[in-house]
């Protein structure tokens, strides 16, 4: 086993730059180069202010000022850096294709297929390929099939082994995830390579959390955790519209069930569906996996999760036009968080974005509020560009149907003249808003609708607005 002692990431986003962090603040004699195609990303892990890094974590800002230019170097010269690295982890992203074969369910691999390439020109000697980046199951197969056709061309020995190690970081507590993560996977034929990972996560795993499997096992893992967790989600959700509709209280009955140990109590918690990169993308590539190999039962029961979820967003958008008198054109509504979940700015896959979508078709004016997302980043995923600035709707009437939205700059702004207040996303702060003065901003009757159940209910109804909890209704007016 040779000792690693330069490491590159090719992908510096929320997967490769924090998981590098963590490797580089525990393995203080190993030298680790973060690669992107991306200048402007590379630019913001470098800029001076540790603020502007490209993404929020929490606890990230610490690790990087601790390990930043010492052994973690963020830069584009990604040839150099791969010529340079005993070991390259591929951490780029894999999106569900759009158009072409698989169209919809399988995941693009453009990205990572052009990152063998380049892997395969630039290294010299014996290099282990680590894929990191979330892959349907046999991805490792087309990296080794680039890697050995440029062994067989290449006159410099060259030589390649191949491992997988899935992340299981979750966004918002990546840091601790990686630090103390419940298991470390490794999937790979090649014991010296294996060993080389290991000896690198010893530094701050026990070796009894690393589990060793073969390369096929460790991808269709991944694929299978995201799935059996985002199936839990669908799961309560559904109880959750069954519960508004019937009386009883979704957060009840999931603490009943989490209590049999055979269950547990994760991952039960109603919300307005859920987002995030990865677990409808790895669904929809298990579905494709199922469909690909005739196993069409399969598929459907995997596709469901994400079709009740689907059609758990829409609910919630009809739910807010339903309690409106039937409508929300040309009404103002306020929308409490656009992140996927609290503690980070990422958006990808956000319940938010389609309930916006749906209430802005309708002709909604959203007065948009997020402490991380930025106001371009709201206008990409909603397709629609803002207001910029609240002065522009004082002249909304109630005959004005085209919907459009804007972003206010704190949760009063937001609030301003609205029928209906939306909290899609747990930030703590909006657990601590002062009702009383919010009442004073709003159009009555009006209604929140925590989809978090973070709001204190007292206080809600206390300052005179309707409440309605998503898996639990629950208000003043039955309406
Ligand atoms: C997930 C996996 O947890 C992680 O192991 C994997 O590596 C990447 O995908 P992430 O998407 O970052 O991580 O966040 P996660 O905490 O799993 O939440 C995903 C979505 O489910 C969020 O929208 C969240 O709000 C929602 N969720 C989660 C619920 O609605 N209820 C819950 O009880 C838990
Ligand atoms: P993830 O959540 O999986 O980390 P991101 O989209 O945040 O996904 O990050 C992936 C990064 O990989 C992006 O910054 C993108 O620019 C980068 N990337 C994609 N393909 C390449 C490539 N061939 N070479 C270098 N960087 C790449």
């Amino acid at each position: 086993m040779n000792k690693i002692k330069n490491i590159c990431c090719i992908g510096a986003g929320y997967v490769g730059g924090p998981t590098m962090a963590v490797m580089a603040k525990n393995c203080k004699d190993i030298v680790f180069n973060v690669v992107d195609a991306n200048k402007e990303r590379i630019d913001s892990w470098n800029h001076k202010n540790l603020s502007k890094l490209p993404i929020f974590e929490p606890g990230l800002e610490e690790i990087i000022r601790n390990t930043r230019n010492i052994n973690l170097f963020f830069s584009t010269n990604i040839n150099e850096c791969i010529s340079k690295a005993d070991m390259i982890f591929i951490s780029v992203n894999t999106p569900t294709k759009k158009t072409g074969l698989g169209a919809g369910k399988a995941s693009d691999l453009k990205w990572v297929e052009a990152c063998a390439r380049q892997v395969a020109s630039h290294s010299k000697n014996h290099t282990i390929v680590v894929e990191k980046s979330t892959l349907p199951v046999r991805t490792a197969e087309v990296i080794k099939k680039i890697l050995n056709a440029a062994n067989i061309k290449n006159e410099n020995n060259l030589s390649f082994d191949v491992l997988s190690n899935p992340e299981f970081l979750a966004e918002g507590t990546a840091i601790n995830d990686l630090e103390n993560p419940d298991r470390v996977l490794i999937g790979g034929e090649n014991e010296k390579a294996i060993n080389s990972l290991i000896e690198i996560y010893k530094n701050w795993v026990p070796e009894k959390k690393i589990i060793c499997t073969n390369i096929w096992s460790s991808e269709l893992a991944k694929l299978t955790s995201n799935a059996f967790l985002a199936q839990r989600i669908s799961s309560i959700n559904s109880i959750g519209a069954l519960c508004e509709a019937t009386g009883a209280d979704v957060r009840e009955v999931a603490r009943a069930i989490g209590t049999d140990s055979r269950i547990g109590s994760k991952f039960l918690d109603a919300g307005p569906g859920f987002g995030g990169s990865c677990f409808k993308k790895d669904i929809l590539n298990l579905v494709y996996l199922a469909e690909y190999y005739g196993l069409n039962e399969v598929a459907n029961f995997w596709e469901g999760v994400v079709k009740l979820n689907n059609w758990h967003q829409h609910r919630i958008s009809q739910l807010v036009s339903r309690k409106l008198f039937g409508t929300v054109s040309g009404k103002k509504i306020c929308i409490l968080g656009f992140s996927f979940k609290a503690n980070t700015n990422d958006t990808r896959e956000s319940a938010a974005i389609s309930i916006c979508k749906d209430l802005i078709e309708e002709g909604s004016h959203l007065q948009i509020h997020d402490p991380k997302v930025k106001e371009s980043q709201i206008e990409k995923d909603l397709g629609v560009k803002s207001l910029k600035n609240l002065t522009k709707t004082k002249n909304n009437s109630i005959y004005d149907t085209k919907g459009n939205w804007l972003k206010a700059d704190n949760v009063y702004q937001a609030c301003q003249g609205v029928d209906a207040i939306v909290v899609l996303t747990e930030w703590i702060e909006y657990s601590k808003i002062n009702w009383k003065s919010i009442a004073k901003e709003v159009r009555f009757p009006t209604w929140v609708f925590d989809a978090r159940s973070i709001l204190n209910s007292n206080e809600v109804l206390g300052a005179g607005l309707n409440l309605w909890k998503i898996g639990y209704g629950f208000n003043n007016d039955n309406s």
